[in-house]
């Protein structure tokens, strides 16, 4: 049975399971020129992870997606230099980390950011996608938003076709930033 809860609602020893944080660093995929591929991310991110902002979907005890998301200036993933020095070197390092905060900075711009979503592959084409979506929404509306807004890749289809079928209308197409995206809304009730 599909759970979906808050990543800070879980037991202490549960929020630090490394397969939770390595689900989530699977996202952004689409900044990998900047922060590398996933067993990167991982290194570069899951010291600081803001389990206040990941709704998690559980298929009985078995972590198969998230939705991230972003208000208040805080998303899923703290700021942290160190790992990204560590990881590339001083230069390339400090380089990719202002790269990386300039990213994060530009969507504070939205009251309420629909961050990154994902579905382990095993687990797709069963609704868990559309589960996580519905809880954002409403995760959303409790905390007092009246929109949630998203960026979606352009040619991602699968993900646009399943926000438009929860609620979400297309808006503008931006060349900025890179990769470019489609920005997406939906009004909550
Ligand atoms: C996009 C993504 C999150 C969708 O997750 P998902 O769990 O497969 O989504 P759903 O199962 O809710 O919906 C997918 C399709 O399955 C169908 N479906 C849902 N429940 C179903 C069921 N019980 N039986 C058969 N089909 C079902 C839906 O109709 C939907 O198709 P549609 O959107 O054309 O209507 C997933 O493909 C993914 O993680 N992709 C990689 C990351 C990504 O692109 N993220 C989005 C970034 S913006």
């Amino acid at each position: 049975m599909l759970r979906i809860v808050l990543g800070s609602d879980l037991a202490q020893e549960r929020a630090t399971d490394p397969a939770l944080a390595q689900l989530l660093t699977q996202g952004r995929g689409s900044l990998a020129f900047l922060i590398g591929d996933t067993d990167c991310r991982f290194r570069l991110l899951a010291g600081a992870i803001h389990w206040d902002r990941v709704l998690l979907a559980f298929d009985g005890e078995q972590p198969v997606g998230f939705a991230a998301f972003k208000h208040r200036r805080r998303g899923p993933f703290g700021l942290q230099w160190r790992p990204f020095v560590r990881e590339f070197g001083v230069l390339s390092g400090a380089v990719r980390f202002v790269g990386f905060c300039l990213s994060e900075v530009r969507e504070w711009r939205y009251p309420f950011l629909l961050y990154g979503l994902r579905v382990a592959k095993v687990a797709r084409n069963r609704g868990v996608g559309a589960a996580l979506v519905q809880a954002c929404c409403a995760h959303a509306a409790g905390q007092g938003f009246h929109n949630v807004e998203l960026e979606v890749p352009l040619g991602n289809a699968r993900a646009e076709r399943l926000y438009l079928h929860n609620g979400f209308a297309l808006r503008r197409e931006r060349w900025v930033p890179f990769p470019p995206v489609r920005n997406m809304s939906r009004t909550l009730p």
